[in-house]
């Protein structure tokens, strides 16, 4: 029994997700917090909102909501849609707790100390109307460049043009509109991530098992100059984590609070801190999931996100946690992933193109997506949804090769023997030849699930469904039980036990369809089969069953091409 930390990249707090978001980071996590549960590891699996940040802050205001509202509220939406799609996150914490704020000013304390944390004066827009210094995007002016007369201050949304706000011409505020603007000076904290370079660049060379994806992407940044630049850490917002160190204020920074990215991964750790809260645990609890020193020396850990989140994650993150000096624990093993598309273009949360979470789960229950997105994620390169292929993949692979076998099973036993397993016959040369090959492929699924590989863990999975129809075409019980009712009576008794054995397999890609197929089989005993002969005998002669409920709906033509148009685009 190993010990497994698994975290998904905490979504950003500002509205529901789309479908291309959760099969980026949640999903898969939640595919393999499941599967190492069911092989029996102890797995801490964690997820978070993300709240600070200028995005959080203006979301708030479009929704005439205080900030704090604006996030407990969102969070909560967040949280039900989770527990929608069965995500099984052992909490899901949020990134503005009291716990990432000790956290977060105990990090930024060790850092400074370590003399990994400069102060800079730099020169900055200030509002006297809003009484506050403006972030980049809360100025607004005409772009130098094209003429637009609502270029933000990073950049110009219209030619594209990256800008600083001291480049816009008649420059005001994009809160109040106020005109009375002034530059001064302030004071700012750096993380001088490129004092680490070194040992970041040791760190990176040592994980040789990650996927390309990952490794490129953070030595692309690493090697870049560009890449390891010292970056601020704090912000004119009023939303956020004060700035401190430790328990103490820090001259000069009042009135200021952290970067999103800079506490945004820090809640991976106070996270924890929240979960054992929760529970009503103690500091050990978690802290064995964290420190080194407190036992985390055997913990896997494992992170899953998009490829924008690389950087974050192979660079400035591992240098927070290394530059505190603390044995605290790092990442052993980040899978990342690419992006998937939508019909032909790209998901766009701003023109509501694409599926969102929401609306996934009132047209389809849980399963139906998990299924398509986890046997399409985008790994090797960016993938994309089209109604086509969910509507086929579905019929086919779930409602088909699954669903029919389970419904096809039952019903034949039920007919012909009744509501109990029958007794009778024993096991020949067919049933050997099919327990070898579902040895095989079963062994196949688990080394593609402990690597990670979704989509080949999803064709093996697949492959094993496919076997048991094979089995029941060539062992036809139909035509057996008119000459040997014995033999098609331990035919069915088999077939009866696939399905269980089937439920338990499944269960990671599709938990609902996995728990009604043990109802069905009137057992909840879901334990991994290591041993196949003994996992095909658990259902013995005279245990009862039910036929299930169809698993499994076709999508029809019609439903496809209306939820085709109905998620082309303006969402409201
Ligand atoms: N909210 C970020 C995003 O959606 C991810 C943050 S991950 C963490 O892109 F590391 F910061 F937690
Ligand atoms: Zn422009």
């Amino acid at each position: 029994m190993a010990r497994h930390l698994i975290t998904s990249a905490i979504p950003y707090i500002n509205g529901i997700k789309h479908l291309g978001n959760l099969v980026g980071s949640q999903l898969p996590a939640d595919l393999y917090a499941r599967y190492c549960r069911a092989r029996g590891h102890e797995v801490l699996f964690l997820c978070a909102t993300d709240e600070h940040g200028t995005p959080a802050e203006l979301a708030a205001a479009k929704a005439g909501k205080p900030v704090a509202d604006y996030c407990a509220e969102m969070h909560d939406v967040q949280a039900e849609i989770a527990r929608g799609f069965r995500l099984s996150f052992d909490h899901f914490g949020r990134s503005s707790s009291p716990q990432n704020h000790r956290l977060t000013q105990h990090f930024a304390g060790r850092l400074y100390e370590a003399g990994l944390i400069a102060e800079v004066t730099e020169k900055q827009v200030y509002s006297h109307a809003d009484a506050r210094f403006l972030p980049d995007r809360y100025i607004e002016g005409t772009c130098p460049n094209c003429g637009y007369d609502k270029a933000r201050g990073d950049q110009c949304e219209n030619c594209t043009k990256q800008l600083d706000p001291t480049d816009l011409i008649n420059p005001r505020s994009a809160i109040s509109g106020s005109t009375d603007l002034e530059v001064r000076e302030t004071k700012h904290l750096y993380l001088r991530q490129s004092l680490m370079r070194d040992r970041l660049n040791a760190w990176i060379d040592s994980k040789t098992d990650w996927p390309i994806l990952t490794t490129s992407i953070a030595r692309k940044w690493l090697n870049d100059g560009e890449g390891l630049q010292d970056r601020g850490i704090t912000r004119d917002l009023d939303w956020g984590i004060p700035v401190r160190r430790g328990d103490q204020d820090w001259p000069g920074m009042e009135g200021k609070v952290f970067y999103v990215w800079f506490d945004a991964p820090i809640e991976y750790i106070a996270c924890a801190a929240e979960w054992a809260e929760a529970k009503g645990l103690g500091e050990a609890a978690w802290r064995r999931w964290w420190r080194e020193d407190e036992g985390a020396g055997d913990v896997r850990y494992t992170q899953f996100m998009g490829k924008d989140n690389v950087p974050f994650h192979t660079l400035s993150f591992p240098a927070t946690l290394m530059g505190s000096g603390e044995p605290w624990k790092l990442v052993d093993y980040i899978k990342s992933f690419n992006y998937l598309n939508y019909d032909g273009g790209q998901f766009s949360t701003s023109q509501g193109r694409g599926v969102f979470m929401d609306q996934a789960l009132s047209i389809l229950p849980a399963d139906y997506w998990r299924w398509w997105l986890l046997s399409h994620a985008p790994e090797g390169s960016d993938s994309e949804f089209t109604w086509e292929n969910f509507q086929a993949a579905v019929n086919k692979d779930l409602a088909d090769v699954l669903g029919n076998f389970v419904s096809r099973v039952t019903k034949f036993c039920a007919a012909k023997f009744g509501a109990d397993v029958p007794a009778g016959g024993s096991p020949g040369q067919q049933e050997e030849a099919l327990i070898a090959r579902l040895t095989t492929r079963i062994r196949e699924y688990e080394a593609h699930m402990e690597a990670m590989e979704i989509r080949k863990s999803a064709a093996a999975l697949r492959a094993i469904w496919v076997e048991g129809n094979e089995y029941l075409q060539e062992a036809a019980p139909w035509s057996t039980i008119k000459l040997d009712p014995d033999r098609a009576a331990m035919q069915i008794r088999l077939a009866l036990n696939l399905i269980r054995l089937y439920a338990v397999l499944s269960a990671p890609f599709i938990p609902d369809a996995s728990a009604a197929m043990l109802a069905a089989m009137r057992t909840d005993d879901a334990r991994w089969p290591d041993d196949l002969p003994a996992a095909l005998a658990k259902l013995g002669a005279g245990h009862g069953f039910e036929v299930p409920e169809v698993l499994f709906a076709k999508i029809t033509d019609a439903a496809r091409e209306d939820w085709q148009a109905r998620f082309s685009g303006h969402r409201a």
